[in-house]
């Protein structure tokens, strides 16, 4: 591995990322299909194949010699650059049953939730992290964590609605209090980066805030200093379901820039803020961002129209962070119910 004296060896047929797992390296990954980008990393010397579409990397980040490791075989020897998780196994992922404590609409169509983990050893993850909810028959789904580590155990969810059946349809109607699920975390590649130096840009759309407010929460506690440009985007002001914990971040902290935009502001809004999609706001108002660092989360196509218009004005594709799963917007079959889940 770049940068460090880690060596291993991948067998024939084996990718990257499993073989590095397999020696217990602390690797992010998410889904290992090639559909979050969370193994994204730089292959700085060597050749490797993608064995299946890596669907979640574009041709500009393939041209800049970034892989997804989870799909990546070696063709010769490699140098691959990994910003590795913590080393000391904190942040290694485990199943652990998870009881909720608290269940609060905060908006027409978000759900709050606070999640009581077991409290005899800490569940360590890198704030922006997601973790999966799994249910009886092998399947799961993914939410952002919303909330920093905590002393007490207890993270924090925002789960959106969607009409149709969901998952979130059954935890706002018929999900019992304190329910016990099982979650399998800490996932994903989508945490801040150890930069000062750079300018870091969050592009947020709907509940994609949930991971961003993670980080924030961490970044804005620890006195982070670099300037932190926070947009929101949605439809309606109602759906900016923390509007006022934005603000408040931008009244108290000098370096916290907040821009929420609205796509279809309501008549009722009155609005006068920032209007359309809002990383199109971010190019308005970066239009050279190749000193930045940008932190996307939101429904895909967000992230891909950020990604694609974002590169015309400058933003490196190694400086640029997502997950990129579509939790929001799967269904939930009536089988999978989760007073199933494990
Ligand atoms: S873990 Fe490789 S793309 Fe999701």
């Amino acid at each position: 591995m770049a940068n460090s004296d880690i060596e291993f060896t991948v067998e024939d047929g084996e990718s990257v990322l499993d073989a590095a797992l397999r020696l217990g390296l602390p690797v992010p990954y998410g889904c290992k299909t090639g559909g979050c980008g969370a193994c994204r990393a730089r292959v700085v010397e060597g050749t490797v194949e993608h064995v299946h579409d890596p669907r979640a990397l574009s041709n500009s980040e393939r041209d800049a010699g970034l892989a997804l490791l989870c799909q990546a075989e070696a063709r010769s020897d490699l140098t691959v650059d990994v910003q590795l998780l913590a080393r000391d196994g904190r942040h290694k992922v485990r199943s652990v049953p998870a009881r909720v404590d608290v269940k609060e609409r905060i908006s027409h169509d978000v759900v709050h939730l606070v999640l009581q983990l077991p409290k005899a050893r800490p569940f360590d993850y890198l704030p922006g992290q997601y973790v999966d909810i799994l249910l009886r028959d092998g399947r799961r789904r993914s939410f952002s964590i919303a909330s920093p580590p905590s002393a007490d155990n207890r993270i924090e969810m925002q789960l959106r609605h969607v009409p149709g059946g969901s998952f979130v349809s059954y935890v706002i109607n018929e999900m019992p209090d304190c329910a016990v699920l099982r979650i399998q975390g800490p996932l994903g590649g989508f945490y801040l980066r150890d930069a000062p130096e750079r300018p870091a840009i969050f592009i947020a759309g709907g509940t994609g805030f949930a991971p961003i407010r993670a980080m924030l929460m961490d970044a804005l506690a620890r006195g982070e200093t670099r300037p932190l440009h926070l947009y929101w985007g949605a439809r309606a002001s109602h759906d900016l379901y923390e509007h006022e914990l934005a603000e408040q971040w931008g009244r108290d902290y000098p370096n916290l820039h907040y821009t929420p935009v609205l796509s279809e502001p309501a008549d009722g809004d009155g609005w006068t803020g920032a209007t359309g999609f809002v990383h199109e706001q971010v190019v308005r108002d970066f239009p050279d961002c190749s000193g930045c660092d940008v932190y996307l989360s939101g429904p895909p196509v967000l992230v891909e129209s950020a990604k694609r218009d974002l590169a015309d004005c400058g933003l490196r594709p190694e400086r640029t962070f997502y997950d990129a799963f579509e939790y929001a917007f799967v269904t939930w079959p009536e089988d999978e119910r989760p007073g199933a889940a494990r």
